[in-house]
């Protein structure tokens, strides 16, 4: 039997100075492998034009698409309406800025976090064109590979209970980023230059460990070792500081 859904979408403009916080109802008739962007598209379509939501690739690469979904971050693009219960609920990813429905801002706060950590190879060496290709053992380049492939949708900093309650918490993305880093040969920065950029509250020691963030992750990013990895490296370091004769 054909399901009938029915999707209760937040509504809000916050460029309208009429509109109001509600939660809007849809129908919509569920057809074989429907996924949640091309539900919200039929929507959009057919019954809500100004209805507000992000997409790029449809493929669960650029991240644009991820929302909260029955109370759960996650990409539309890559949730398809079998795996749900006929009534769906859409609401926009807690933590960043509201653009409209469920569009948010992901894209200042990824750009103030990898600011903040540095988020690129730090070498003296200066840049050859024509210079070959630095090799790389495989092992290293798939570790780092591993941790390359996050795609920036916000779904680790919407499911963490630190970012939510504190603006400054770098989240779990950063500390990913900088492991990624620490493990790369090219990056010559010293343990005390990444002990600055996440040893504190804001970075490693503010994380409570309930990995949600790993829960929610679209891509299985392997959050909660790399969270581990990076706070017994700081902690290691903070120790060193506290008690010298340890080096
Ligand atoms: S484990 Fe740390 S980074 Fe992950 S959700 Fe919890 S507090 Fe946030
Ligand atoms: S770590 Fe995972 S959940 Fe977080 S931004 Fe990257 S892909 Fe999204
Ligand atoms: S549209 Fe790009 S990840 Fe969903």
């Amino acid at each position: 039997m054909v399901r009938k859904l029915i999707f209760s979408i937040f509504r809000y403009n916050p460029a309208d100075p009429s509109s109001r916080p509600q939660t809007k109802k849809y129908k919509l008739e569920e057809t074989e492998n429907l996924n949640l962007f091309v539900a919200l598209n039929k929507i959009r379509e057919e019954q809500d034009p100004s209805l507000q939501f992000d997409f790029c690739c449809r493929a669960g690469i650029c991240g644009a698409c991820a929302m909260v979904i029955n109370g759960r971050p996650g990409l539309a693009c890559h949730t398809k309406a079998k795996d749900l219960p006929a009534d769906i609920s859409l609401m926009p990813l807690p933590g960043f800025k509201l653009v409209g429905d469920l569009s948010v801002d992901t894209g200042t706060w990824f750009r103030s976090m990898n600011e903040k950590v540095e988020s690129w190879v730090h070498t003296d060496k200066k840049f050859d064109p024509q210079a070959e290709e630095e090799r790389m053992g495989n092992d290293v380049a798939e570790k780092i590979y591993e941790l390359e492939r996050c795609i920036e949708c916000g779904c680790c900093v919407s499911a963490c209970a630190t970012a939510q309650m504190r603006d400054d918490f770098l989240g779990a993305v950063a500390l990913n980023r900088i492991a990624r880093f620490i493990i790369d040969p090219r990056d010559k920065r010293q343990e005390k230059e990444y002990f600055e950029v996440v040893g504190t509250d804001q970075g490693i020691f503010g994380c409570m460990g309930l990995l949600g963030c790993e829960d929610v992750c679209p891509k299985h990013l392997p959050l909660q070792d790399q969270l581990a990895f990076v706070r017994r490296r700081m902690g290691i370091h903070a120790l060193k500081r506290i008690l010298p004769w340890k080096n």
